[in-house]
Protein backbone atom coordinates (compact mmCIF):
# COMPACT_ATOMS: atom_id res chain seq x y z
CA UNK A 1 0.00 0.00 0.00
CA UNK A 2 1.65 3.45 -0.81
CA UNK A 3 2.36 5.43 1.88
CA UNK A 4 0.01 8.61 3.08
CA UNK A 5 1.71 12.00 2.27
CA UNK A 6 3.41 13.63 5.49
CA UNK A 7 4.08 17.28 5.70
CA UNK A 8 5.28 17.83 9.45
CA UNK A 9 3.05 20.09 11.32
CA UNK A 10 0.46 20.24 8.23
CA UNK A 11 2.72 22.80 6.39
CA UNK A 12 1.33 23.66 3.07
CA UNK A 13 -1.49 21.20 3.55
CA UNK A 14 -4.81 23.13 3.01
CA UNK A 15 -7.12 21.52 5.62
CA UNK A 16 -10.15 23.49 4.38
CA UNK A 17 -12.04 26.13 1.87
CA UNK A 18 -12.72 29.53 3.60
CA UNK A 19 -13.83 32.72 2.59
CA UNK A 20 -13.14 34.41 6.45
CA UNK A 21 -9.57 35.50 6.11
CA UNK A 22 -6.36 35.73 3.37
CA UNK A 23 -3.05 36.49 4.43
CA UNK A 24 -0.30 37.09 1.45
CA UNK A 25 2.69 35.96 3.03
CA UNK A 26 5.16 37.54 0.77
CA UNK A 27 3.89 40.25 0.86
CA UNK A 28 2.98 40.99 4.37
CA UNK A 29 -0.61 41.43 3.59
CA UNK A 30 -3.71 40.38 5.81
CA UNK A 31 -7.63 41.22 4.92
CA UNK A 32 -10.76 39.75 6.67
CA UNK A 33 -13.53 39.43 4.08
CA UNK A 34 -11.53 41.12 1.73
CA UNK A 35 -11.06 44.25 3.35
CA UNK A 36 -7.34 45.25 4.42
CA UNK A 37 -6.53 44.83 7.66
CA UNK A 38 -4.86 48.39 8.24
CA UNK A 39 -8.61 49.86 6.37
CA UNK A 40 -10.57 48.03 9.36
CA UNK A 41 -8.47 49.35 11.94
CA UNK A 42 -8.02 53.20 10.44
CA UNK A 43 -12.58 53.06 10.10
CA UNK A 44 -14.09 50.38 12.39
CA UNK A 45 -14.60 48.58 15.47
CA UNK A 46 -14.03 45.15 17.09
CA UNK A 47 -17.82 44.87 17.49
CA UNK A 48 -18.61 45.62 13.50
CA UNK A 49 -15.37 43.34 12.72
CA UNK A 50 -16.76 40.39 14.46
CA UNK A 51 -19.83 41.28 13.04
CA UNK A 52 -17.70 40.89 9.30
CA UNK A 53 -15.88 37.76 10.12
CA UNK A 54 -19.27 35.85 11.24
CA UNK A 55 -21.53 37.22 8.75
CA UNK A 56 -19.47 37.93 5.55
CA UNK A 57 -20.52 41.55 4.44
CA UNK A 58 -20.29 44.94 6.25
CA UNK A 59 -23.44 45.06 8.17
CA UNK A 60 -25.74 47.57 7.77
CA UNK A 61 -26.13 50.56 10.50
CA UNK A 62 -29.40 47.97 11.92
CA UNK A 63 -27.50 45.11 12.10
CA UNK A 64 -24.39 46.46 13.88
CA UNK A 65 -26.70 47.92 16.10
CA UNK A 66 -28.74 45.18 17.15
CA UNK A 67 -25.50 43.03 17.18
CA UNK A 68 -23.97 45.66 19.23
CA UNK A 69 -27.14 45.52 21.71
CA UNK A 70 -26.87 42.31 21.85
CA UNK A 71 -23.22 41.97 23.17
CA UNK A 72 -24.11 44.62 25.37
CA UNK A 73 -26.80 42.72 27.06
CA UNK A 74 -25.23 39.20 27.36
CA UNK A 75 -21.46 40.54 28.92
CA UNK A 76 -23.18 39.01 32.70
CA UNK A 77 -21.84 35.76 33.23
CA UNK A 78 -24.22 33.20 35.45
CA UNK A 79 -23.53 33.90 38.93
CA UNK A 80 -22.80 29.79 39.11
CA UNK A 81 -19.71 30.73 37.02
CA UNK A 82 -18.22 32.93 39.80
CA UNK A 83 -18.61 30.92 42.36
CA UNK A 84 -16.85 28.04 39.99
CA UNK A 85 -13.94 30.53 39.87
CA UNK A 86 -13.88 31.17 43.36
CA UNK A 87 -12.46 27.51 43.97
CA UNK A 88 -9.75 27.86 41.36
CA UNK A 89 -6.03 28.92 42.62
CA UNK A 90 -5.17 32.37 42.40
CA UNK A 91 -1.68 31.42 41.62
CA UNK A 92 -3.09 29.57 38.33
CA UNK A 93 -2.53 31.26 34.95
CA UNK A 94 -5.24 33.43 33.43
CA UNK A 95 -5.68 31.37 30.61
CA UNK A 96 -6.20 28.38 32.35
CA UNK A 97 -8.69 30.20 34.39
CA UNK A 98 -10.46 31.41 30.80
CA UNK A 99 -10.43 27.39 29.65
CA UNK A 100 -11.94 25.93 32.39
CA UNK A 101 -14.64 28.87 32.90
CA UNK A 102 -15.37 29.05 29.49
CA UNK A 103 -15.36 25.09 28.94
CA UNK A 104 -18.25 25.03 32.15
CA UNK A 105 -20.55 27.63 30.14
CA UNK A 106 -21.28 24.29 28.27
CA UNK A 107 -22.71 22.81 31.64
CA UNK A 108 -25.24 25.62 31.79
CA UNK A 109 -26.34 24.49 28.22
CA UNK A 110 -28.60 21.98 28.24
CA UNK A 111 -27.50 19.35 24.95
CA UNK A 112 -23.73 18.41 24.56
CA UNK A 113 -23.85 18.13 21.04
CA UNK A 114 -25.73 19.97 18.38
CA UNK A 115 -28.93 18.59 16.73
CA UNK A 116 -29.44 18.80 12.70
CA UNK A 117 -32.27 21.44 13.60
CA UNK A 118 -29.51 23.21 15.29
CA UNK A 119 -26.63 23.13 13.06
CA UNK A 120 -29.02 24.50 10.42
CA UNK A 121 -30.87 26.90 12.32
CA UNK A 122 -28.34 30.36 11.51
CA UNK A 123 -29.57 32.79 14.41
CA UNK A 124 -29.53 30.22 17.10
CA UNK A 125 -25.66 29.87 16.38
CA UNK A 126 -25.46 33.32 15.85
CA UNK A 127 -26.67 33.76 19.18
CA UNK A 128 -24.61 31.47 20.52
CA UNK A 129 -21.65 32.87 19.20
CA UNK A 130 -22.55 36.70 20.21
CA UNK A 131 -22.95 35.30 23.66
CA UNK A 132 -19.65 33.46 23.68
CA UNK A 133 -18.07 36.90 22.58
CA UNK A 134 -19.69 39.28 25.02
CA UNK A 135 -18.59 36.85 27.97
CA UNK A 136 -14.91 36.46 27.34
CA UNK A 137 -13.81 39.80 28.56
CA UNK A 138 -16.25 39.42 31.53
CA UNK A 139 -14.66 36.22 32.72
CA UNK A 140 -11.20 37.73 32.56
CA UNK A 141 -11.63 40.79 33.98
CA UNK A 142 -13.81 39.00 36.83
CA UNK A 143 -10.70 37.21 37.25
CA UNK A 144 -8.10 39.83 37.58
CA UNK A 145 -10.43 41.36 40.27
CA UNK A 146 -11.34 37.82 42.06
CA UNK A 147 -7.37 36.98 42.28
CA UNK A 148 -6.44 39.65 43.90
CA UNK A 149 -9.20 39.67 46.24
CA UNK A 150 -11.82 42.01 45.33
CA UNK A 151 -15.23 41.80 44.36
CA UNK A 152 -15.88 41.73 40.07
CA UNK A 153 -16.67 44.70 38.67
CA UNK A 154 -19.68 44.73 36.61
CA UNK A 155 -19.72 45.24 33.31
CA UNK A 156 -21.34 48.64 32.27
CA UNK A 157 -23.79 48.14 29.04
CA UNK A 158 -23.27 52.32 28.24
CA UNK A 159 -19.23 51.46 27.11
CA UNK A 160 -18.05 49.52 24.04
CA UNK A 161 -16.75 46.01 24.16
CA UNK A 162 -12.62 47.79 24.50
CA UNK A 163 -13.50 50.42 26.36
CA UNK A 164 -16.28 47.94 29.29
CA UNK A 165 -13.49 45.52 29.86
CA UNK A 166 -10.61 48.14 30.81
CA UNK A 167 -13.44 49.78 32.94
CA UNK A 168 -13.74 46.07 34.60
CA UNK A 169 -9.93 45.27 35.22
CA UNK A 170 -9.09 48.72 36.50
CA UNK A 171 -12.24 49.95 38.02
CA UNK A 172 -11.79 53.55 36.12
CA UNK A 173 -13.43 54.74 32.95
CA UNK A 174 -10.55 54.25 30.48
CA UNK A 175 -8.73 57.47 28.78
CA UNK A 176 -10.63 57.30 25.00
CA UNK A 177 -7.39 56.89 23.01
CA UNK A 178 -6.59 53.71 25.32
CA UNK A 179 -9.65 52.20 25.19
CA UNK A 180 -9.85 53.31 21.02
CA UNK A 181 -5.97 51.63 20.95
CA UNK A 182 -7.40 48.29 22.77
CA UNK A 183 -10.11 48.09 20.38
CA UNK A 184 -7.33 48.80 17.50
CA UNK A 185 -5.39 45.60 18.78
CA UNK A 186 -9.09 43.26 19.10
CA UNK A 187 -9.59 44.08 15.63
CA UNK A 188 -5.59 43.36 14.93
CA UNK A 189 -6.40 39.43 16.59
CA UNK A 190 -9.66 39.07 15.72
CA UNK A 191 -8.52 36.70 12.85
CA UNK A 192 -5.44 34.81 10.96
CA UNK A 193 -6.49 32.18 8.78
CA UNK A 194 -5.82 28.58 9.93
CA UNK A 195 -3.41 29.16 12.15
CA UNK A 196 -2.54 26.00 15.19
CA UNK A 197 -5.82 27.43 17.49
CA UNK A 198 -8.48 28.14 14.74
CA UNK A 199 -7.35 24.73 13.37
CA UNK A 200 -8.49 23.46 16.67
CA UNK A 201 -11.88 24.73 15.90
CA UNK A 202 -12.50 22.84 12.57
CA UNK A 203 -11.21 19.56 14.48
CA UNK A 204 -12.90 19.97 17.39
CA UNK A 205 -16.15 21.74 15.31
CA UNK A 206 -16.07 19.04 12.95
CA UNK A 207 -17.37 16.62 16.09
CA UNK A 208 -20.68 18.51 16.32
CA UNK A 209 -19.91 19.29 20.19
CA UNK A 210 -20.76 21.96 21.55
CA UNK A 211 -19.52 25.35 20.96
CA UNK A 212 -17.98 25.52 24.34
CA UNK A 213 -15.75 22.65 23.83
CA UNK A 214 -14.41 24.19 20.73
CA UNK A 215 -13.33 27.88 22.19
CA UNK A 216 -12.30 26.03 25.45
CA UNK A 217 -10.13 23.53 23.03
CA UNK A 218 -8.96 26.74 21.35
CA UNK A 219 -8.05 28.92 24.12
CA UNK A 220 -5.39 25.85 25.29
CA UNK A 221 -3.99 25.60 21.90
CA UNK A 222 -3.63 29.54 21.88
CA UNK A 223 -1.69 29.11 25.31
CA UNK A 224 1.16 28.06 24.22
CA UNK A 225 4.49 30.18 23.55
CA UNK A 226 4.76 28.86 19.82
CA UNK A 227 1.33 30.46 19.23
CA UNK A 228 -0.35 33.58 21.43
CA UNK A 229 1.46 32.97 24.44
CA UNK A 230 4.46 34.37 22.90
CA UNK A 231 3.15 38.19 23.62
CA UNK A 232 4.09 37.35 27.51
CA UNK A 233 6.94 35.84 26.65
CA UNK A 234 8.31 39.08 24.63
CA UNK A 235 7.93 41.24 27.52
CA UNK A 236 9.53 38.82 29.83
CA UNK A 237 12.77 38.71 27.48
CA UNK A 238 12.23 42.32 27.20
CA UNK A 239 12.77 42.44 30.90
CA UNK A 240 15.53 39.39 31.03
CA UNK A 241 17.65 41.97 28.19
CA UNK A 242 16.99 45.01 30.99
CA UNK A 243 19.04 47.34 28.22
CA UNK A 244 19.44 49.07 25.03
CA UNK A 245 23.33 47.86 25.51
CA UNK A 246 22.91 44.42 26.21
CA UNK A 247 20.53 43.54 22.70
CA UNK A 248 23.56 42.52 20.88
CA UNK A 249 24.81 40.47 23.32
CA UNK A 250 21.30 38.42 24.46
CA UNK A 251 20.64 37.98 20.99
CA UNK A 252 24.23 36.67 20.26
CA UNK A 253 23.98 34.01 23.21
CA UNK A 254 20.56 33.16 22.54
CA UNK A 255 21.22 32.70 19.14
CA UNK A 256 24.31 30.49 19.73
CA UNK A 257 22.30 28.43 21.83
CA UNK A 258 19.59 28.18 19.46
CA UNK A 259 17.17 29.93 21.45
CA UNK A 260 13.91 31.29 20.16
CA UNK A 261 13.74 35.26 19.81
CA UNK A 262 10.05 35.49 20.93
CA UNK A 263 7.84 37.21 18.74
CA UNK A 264 9.96 36.22 16.14
CA UNK A 265 9.09 34.20 13.13
CA UNK A 266 5.56 33.01 11.10
CA UNK A 267 4.98 29.87 9.33
CA UNK A 268 3.28 32.34 6.32
CA UNK A 269 4.92 35.30 6.45
CA UNK A 270 8.00 35.69 4.75
CA UNK A 271 8.22 39.44 5.48
CA UNK A 272 7.26 41.81 8.28
CA UNK A 273 3.93 40.80 9.17
CA UNK A 274 1.54 43.59 8.64
CA UNK A 275 -0.14 43.89 12.29
CA UNK A 276 3.50 44.31 13.74
CA UNK A 277 3.48 47.28 11.65
CA UNK A 278 0.58 48.60 12.62
CA UNK A 279 1.11 47.98 16.25
CA UNK A 280 4.32 49.73 16.55
CA UNK A 281 3.02 53.24 14.55
CA UNK A 282 0.19 53.17 17.02
CA UNK A 283 2.76 53.27 20.02
CA UNK A 284 5.07 55.76 18.74
CA UNK A 285 1.57 57.94 17.43
CA UNK A 286 0.06 57.64 20.87
CA UNK A 287 3.25 58.36 22.66
CA UNK A 288 4.09 61.66 20.67
CA UNK A 289 0.56 62.58 21.67
CA UNK A 290 0.83 62.00 25.86
CA UNK A 291 -1.39 59.04 25.98
CA UNK A 292 1.67 56.42 26.89
CA UNK A 293 5.06 56.60 28.22
CA UNK A 294 7.45 55.58 26.02
CA UNK A 295 9.43 53.58 28.55
CA UNK A 296 12.64 51.33 28.73
CA UNK A 297 11.16 48.14 27.94
CA UNK A 298 9.20 50.39 24.42
CA UNK A 299 13.18 51.11 24.07
CA UNK A 300 14.93 48.16 24.30
CA UNK A 301 12.18 46.50 22.00
CA UNK A 302 13.13 48.62 19.11
CA UNK A 303 16.61 47.90 19.48
CA UNK A 304 15.65 44.10 19.48
CA UNK A 305 13.22 44.50 16.36
CA UNK A 306 16.47 46.30 14.94
CA UNK A 307 19.26 43.90 15.39
CA UNK A 308 17.69 40.83 14.88
CA UNK A 309 15.96 41.55 12.06
CA UNK A 310 19.66 42.21 10.73
CA UNK A 311 20.87 38.37 11.97
CA UNK A 312 17.23 36.42 11.11
CA UNK A 313 15.67 39.13 8.52
CA UNK A 314 17.59 37.13 5.56
CA UNK A 315 16.27 34.05 6.46
CA UNK A 316 12.97 35.18 6.56
CA UNK A 317 12.15 35.75 9.91
CA UNK A 318 10.66 39.19 10.90
CA UNK A 319 8.87 40.64 14.08
CA UNK A 320 5.02 39.18 14.16
CA UNK A 321 2.07 40.68 15.82
CA UNK A 322 3.32 39.36 19.37
CA UNK A 323 6.30 41.02 19.60
CA UNK A 324 4.47 44.77 19.52
CA UNK A 325 1.27 43.74 21.06
CA UNK A 326 2.87 42.56 24.33
CA UNK A 327 4.62 45.73 24.45
CA UNK A 328 1.83 47.80 24.13
CA UNK A 329 -0.27 46.42 26.51
CA UNK A 330 2.47 46.91 28.68
CA UNK A 331 3.13 50.55 28.40
CA UNK A 332 -1.27 50.69 29.25
CA UNK A 333 -0.68 49.46 32.61
CA UNK A 334 -1.74 45.87 31.41
CA UNK A 335 -0.07 42.74 33.38
CA UNK A 336 1.63 40.54 31.49
CA UNK A 337 -0.20 37.65 32.20
CA UNK A 338 -3.64 38.98 30.96
CA UNK A 339 -1.82 39.48 27.09
CA UNK A 340 -3.13 35.96 25.83
CA UNK A 341 -6.43 36.18 27.53
CA UNK A 342 -6.74 39.46 25.35
CA UNK A 343 -5.65 37.82 22.38
CA UNK A 344 -8.54 34.79 23.20
CA UNK A 345 -11.23 37.58 23.74
CA UNK A 346 -10.71 38.92 20.07
CA UNK A 347 -9.52 35.63 18.84
CA UNK A 348 -12.83 34.15 19.42
CA UNK A 349 -14.94 35.83 16.62
CA UNK A 350 -12.36 34.84 14.35
CA UNK A 351 -13.26 31.19 15.72
CA UNK A 352 -16.73 31.59 16.41
CA UNK A 353 -16.68 32.60 12.16
CA UNK A 354 -14.60 29.20 11.30
CA UNK A 355 -16.87 27.26 13.83
CA UNK A 356 -19.72 28.87 11.70
CA UNK A 357 -18.16 27.98 8.19
CA UNK A 358 -17.23 24.75 9.50
CA UNK A 359 -20.54 23.65 10.45
CA UNK A 360 -21.74 24.90 6.92
CA UNK A 361 -19.80 22.19 5.23
CA UNK A 362 -19.06 19.70 7.92
CA UNK A 363 -17.22 16.45 7.72
CA UNK A 364 -15.29 15.08 10.50
CA UNK A 365 -11.54 15.43 10.53
CA UNK A 366 -9.96 12.12 10.72
CA UNK A 367 -6.36 11.99 9.23
CA UNK A 368 -3.82 9.20 8.91
CA UNK A 369 -0.65 8.63 10.33
CA UNK A 370 2.57 7.04 8.83
CA UNK A 371 2.91 4.37 11.75
CA UNK A 372 6.69 3.63 12.87
CA UNK A 373 6.07 1.15 15.28
CA UNK A 374 6.64 -3.16 15.57
CA UNK A 375 4.16 -5.00 13.88
CA UNK A 376 2.94 -8.63 14.69
CA UNK A 377 4.77 -8.95 18.49
CA UNK A 378 3.66 -12.09 20.23
CA UNK A 379 2.45 -11.52 24.05
CA UNK A 380 4.88 -12.34 26.71
CA UNK A 381 3.41 -12.62 30.09
CA UNK A 382 4.40 -9.91 32.80
CA UNK A 383 6.58 -12.80 35.14
CA UNK A 384 8.77 -13.95 31.70
CA UNK A 385 9.56 -10.44 30.64
CA UNK A 386 12.91 -9.33 31.58
N1 LIG B 1 14.01 32.97 16.62
C1 LIG B 1 15.08 32.34 16.12
N2 LIG B 1 15.01 31.45 15.13
C2 LIG B 1 13.79 31.20 14.61
C3 LIG B 1 12.64 31.84 15.09
C4 LIG B 1 12.77 32.74 16.13
N3 LIG B 1 11.70 33.37 16.67
N4 LIG B 1 11.56 31.39 14.40
C5 LIG B 1 12.04 30.50 13.51
N5 LIG B 1 13.37 30.37 13.65
C6 LIG B 1 14.26 29.50 12.87
C7 LIG B 1 14.18 28.07 13.41
O1 LIG B 1 15.13 27.87 14.46
C8 LIG B 1 14.46 27.26 12.18
O2 LIG B 1 15.85 27.33 11.93
P1 LIG B 1 16.63 26.10 11.26
O3 LIG B 1 16.03 25.95 9.88
O4 LIG B 1 18.04 26.54 11.24
O5 LIG B 1 16.36 24.91 12.14
C9 LIG B 1 13.77 28.05 11.07
O6 LIG B 1 13.74 29.41 11.54
C10 LIG B 1 12.33 27.58 10.81
O7 LIG B 1 11.63 27.71 12.04
P2 LIG B 1 10.46 26.75 12.49
O8 LIG B 1 10.30 26.82 13.97
O9 LIG B 1 10.65 25.38 11.89
O10 LIG B 1 9.23 27.45 11.75
P3 LIG B 1 7.72 27.10 11.95
O11 LIG B 1 7.01 27.62 10.76
O12 LIG B 1 7.53 25.66 12.28
O13 LIG B 1 7.32 27.93 13.27
C11 LIG B 1 6.89 29.77 14.68
C12 LIG B 1 6.79 29.19 13.25
C13 LIG B 1 6.02 31.01 14.79
C14 LIG B 1 6.34 28.74 15.68
C15 LIG B 1 8.36 30.10 14.99
O14 LIG B 1 8.83 31.11 14.13
C16 LIG B 1 8.56 30.50 16.45
O15 LIG B 1 8.74 29.62 17.31
N6 LIG B 1 8.56 31.84 16.76
C17 LIG B 1 8.70 32.29 18.12
C18 LIG B 1 7.36 32.18 18.84
C19 LIG B 1 6.38 33.23 18.37
O16 LIG B 1 6.71 34.40 18.28
N7 LIG B 1 5.15 32.79 18.12
C20 LIG B 1 4.08 33.67 17.71
C21 LIG B 1 3.71 33.46 16.28
S1 LIG B 1 2.50 34.68 15.77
Amino acid sequence: MAEPNFAPGLEGVAATHSSISNIDGAAGLLSYRGFAIADLVAHSSFEEVALLLLDGVLPSAADLGEFDRGLRAHRQVKYNVREIMKFMPVTGHPMDMLHCAVASLGMFYPQQELSDAERENTPHLDAMAMRIIARMPTIVAMWEQMRFGNDPIPPRPDLSHAANFLYMISGREPDPALAKILDSCLILHAEHTINASTFSVLVTGSTLTNPYHVIGGAIGTLAGPLHGGANQKVVEMLEEIGSVQRVGAYLDERMANKGKIWGFGHRIYKTRDPRAAILKEMMENLASHGHLRHSRLFEIAIEVERQATERLGPKGIHANVDFYSGVLYHEMGIKADLFTPIFAMARSAGWLAHWREQLADNRIFRPTQVYTGEQGQGYIPVVQRS
